[in-house]
C-alpha cells in the first residue's frame, strides 16, 4: 500500500481527483467504483469543476458505487442515490443511465445483490475504485466480523457505524440498520484504488490499518493483499496524537508528539534487572502518558539489532526479543519498533534541523559511531535494521580491532572514543606539550572537553590530533555522500556542541561536495521524537 501524506483536507482531495483525472483522460470509458460518506466530497467538488473546464469527461464513463443503506428510498435525502446526484451526477455530463447504485428499494435484496455483482463483471470489473474508511476499519459497508462475505451482499450494520451516521439522520429510529454492499473480493477484483481517509476521527484506524497484519476485524486490511493501493491521508488522520519511547542504556525517554509539535517530553531510569520488568515499568509510563494525552500510535526506539521482528541488544537486557509483542501485553494501541539511531534519524528529518529535506543521513559521534539513513523522509530498511555506518572499514591494511569483529571500522578512527585515545597517545608522546599538562593535571585521563580546552589554549599537539581527527570523520562522510548522495549530513552527539569549532573545518574538508553538512537541533531529545514519528 503507498501512502499520499497530505497538509490538509484540500491537498488530499487534489490527489484524489488528479489520479481519477487521469484515468479517466487516459481510458474515457472507464468503469469507475464510487464511495459516499463526507470524505470524497471534496474530490467529486474538484471533479466538476474539472468537467466544467473541459478537462475530463464523464459521458463515456461508467460508475458502480459501494453501497446503499436497505431499505431506504431514492429520494430520501439521506440515500446514497441522493447523495451521488447531488455531488456529482446532477453536475458532470455522464450518461446517467451508466450509472449504478446498489437499489435500495429493491424488493428482493438478495437478488439484487446478485445482480449487482453480476453487472461489474459482465462490464469487465472495475478500473479504479474510490473508497473511503469507516471509524472501525470498514470499507463500503464490510463491518468487522469472523467471516467477512467476500460478493456484494446485504448486511447488518453495526452499532458504531450507526452511531457514526447518526450526524445525518433527525432521529435514531431514523438510521437503516442494513445495507447493501459490494463485498471484499468485489473490491479487490478493482484495478486499482485509492483509500481516502480525513481527520482525527480516522487517525486511529489509518495507525491500526497501516501496523496491523491482515484480519476480518479490520476489513480495510484486507485491501493490504492489492497490488495497487494508495492511502491518501491528511495529517489529522495519519498522526493523531503519538508517543514515542527511546530506550536507551542508560534513560528512557518519552515524547508526546501532535502533528509536529511536541506536547510533552519526560524520562525515567531504565530498569534493567530483568527484561519483564523494563517492559512493565516502561508500559505503566506509557499507559499514563497514553490516557493523558489520548495517545494514537506509540513507536519505540530501541538499541541493538532488529531481524524478523526480534531485538538483540547488549546494554539492555534483549535477546531476541519481541518487543512489540511484548507491549502489546499493557498498551492497546498500533505498537512499531524499530532501531534507535534510525528513530534519531527520522525525527531529525521529520521535526529537526533535517526536515527541509527529504534525503538525510545523520551520524552521532559518541562511543561510537551511529548513523540513520532517510530516504524521501523515511527510514531506509535493510533486511536487519541497517544504518550501522560506523562500521564502515576505512582501513583494510592495517586496521585497528572493533568490538563488532572487524578491523579498520570508521568508529576505531573518527568516534569521540577514538579521538580521545588518539589524543592520549599523542600527549604521551609529546611530555612538553598543553595537552599532556592537561592530561597530567586530570589524573592521567582525557576527554573531550580537556582536548578542546588544549586546543583553545593554541596547544599545537591537541591542534594536530584534532585536524586528523577530522579527515578521518571526512573520509567516511566523503563515502557515505559518494554511495547514498544525501541532501544533508546531520552531525549529533555532545562533540557537535563544540559548533563552528568542528562544523567549519569540516565543511572545509567537504567543500567539493553538494551535500550540506548541519548540526542536530534534537540531539538527545531526537531519539523518542523520531520513536513518534515511526
Ligand atoms: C459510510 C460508507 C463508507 C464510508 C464511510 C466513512 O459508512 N458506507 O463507504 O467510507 O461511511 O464515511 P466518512 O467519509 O463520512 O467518514
Amino acid at each position: 500500500m503507498r501512502v499520499i501524506l497530505c497538509e490538509n483536507y484540500e491537498e488530499l482531495s487534489l490527489q484524489a481527483s488528479k489520479i481519477v483525472a487521469s484515468q479517466l483522460i487516459l481510458k474515457p470509458e472507464s468503469i469507475l467504483g464510487l464511495a459516499t460518506g463526507s470524505t470524497p466530497i471534496g474530490l467529486y467538488e474538484n471533479l466538476v469543476k474539472m468537467n466544467e473546464m473541459g478537462e475530463i469527461d464523464f459521458s463515456k464513463a461508467t460508475t458502480f458505487n459501494l453501497d446503499e443503506y436497505y431499505p431506504i428510498k431514492k429520494s430520501n435525502s439521506q440515500s446514497y442515490d441522493y447523495f451521488m446526484n447531488k455531488h456529482l451526477f446532477s453536475k458532470v455530463n455522464i450518461n446517467k443511465s451508466k450509472t449504478h447504485i446498489p437499489n435500495g428499494e429493491a424488493i428482493d435484496p438478495v437478488k439484487e445483490c446478485e445482480d449487482y455483482e453480476l453487472l461489474i463483471k459482465q462490464h469487465g470489473g472495475i478500473d479504479l475504485q474510490i473508497l473511503g474508511i469507516g471509524q472501525n476499519g470498514h470499507i463500503g459497508f464490510n463491518e468487522p466480523d469472523f467471516n467477512l462475505n467476500s460478493v456484494t451482499h446485504l448486511t447488518n450494520l453495526t452499532e458504531s457505524t450507526i452511531e457514526a451516521n447518526s450526524r445525518f439522520f433527525e432521529s435514531r429510529e431514523e438510521i437503516p440498520t442494513k445495507a447493501l454492499t459490494m463485498g471484499i473480493s468485489t473490491i479487490l477484483k478493482s484495478k486499482k484504488i485509492i483509500l481516502l481517509a480525513s481527520g482525527a476521527s480516522k487517525s486511529k484506524v489509518v495507525g491500526e490499518l497501516l501496523n496491523s497484519e491482515i484480519n476480518t476485524n479490520i476489513p480495510a486490511t484486507m485491501l493490504k493483499v492489492h497490488p495497487d493501493v494508495i492511502l491518501i491521508c491528511d495529517r489529522d488522520a495519519y498522526s493523531g496524537v503519538r508517543l514515542g519511547v527511546d530506550i536507551g542504556g542508560t534513560n528512557v525517554k518519552f515524547a508526546v508528539v501532535e502533528g509536529n509539535t511536541v506536547k510533552f517530553k519526560t524520562q525515567t531510569k531504565t530498569e534493567k534487572e530483568s527484561f519483564e520488568k523494563l517492559i512493565k515499568t516502561i508500559s505503566q509510563q506509557c499507559i499514563d502518558i497514553i490516557s493523558q494525552y489520548k495517545i494514537k500510535t506509540v513507536g519505540i526506539g530501541t538499541p541493538g539489532i532488529i531481524s524478523n521482528g526480534k531485538v538483540k541488544a547488549t546494554n539492555v537486557p534483549f535477546d531476541n526479543v519481541d518487543l512489540a509483542k511484548a507491549f502489546k501485553k499493557y498498551i492497546d494501541l498500533p505498537i512499531t519498533v524499530d532501531n534507535d539511531a534510525n528513530c534519531a534519524a527520522l525525527g531529525e528529518a521529520q521535526l529537526g534541523v533535517g526536515s527541509q529535506y527529504d534525503n538525510i543521513v545523520m551520524i552521532t559521534l559518541g562511543t561510537g559511531i551511529g548513523g540513520g539513513i532517510i530516504t524521501h523522509k523515511h527510514i531506509c530498511d535493510g533486511k536487519t535494521s541497517n544504518g550501522e555506518i560506523g562500521h564502515m572499514i576505512i582501513n583494510a591494511v592495517d586496521g585497528i580491532p572493533c568490538p563488532c569483529g572487524q578491523k579498520g571500522c570508521w568508529e576505531q578512527y573518527a568516534s569521540v572514543s577514538a579521538l580521545i585515545r588518539q589524543a592520549t597517545n599523542a600527549a604521551l608522546e609529546n611530555k612538553n606539550s598543553t595537552l599532556y599538562s592537561i592530561y597530567e593535571e586530570n589524573s592521567n585521563q582525557l576527554n573531550g572537553e580537556l582536548i578542546f580546552e588544549a586546543i583553545d589554549a593554541g596547544c599545537p599537539v591537541a591542534n594536530q590530533v584534532f585536524s586528523t581527527y577530522l579527515d578521518y570523520l571526512a573520509v567516511g562522510i566523503k563515502s557515505i555522500i559518494k554511495i547514498l548522495s544525501p541532501e544533508a549530513i546531520v552531525l549529533a552527539g555532545a562533540i557537535t556542541l563544540q559548533n563552528d569549532k568542528i562544523i567549519t573545518p569540516l565543511r572545509e574538508r567537504l567543500k567539493d561536495y553538494d551535500v550540506d553538512i548541519l548540526i542536530s537541533t534534537l540531539q538527545n531529545d531526537a531519539g523518542a521524537l523520531g520513536a513518534a514519528m515511526l
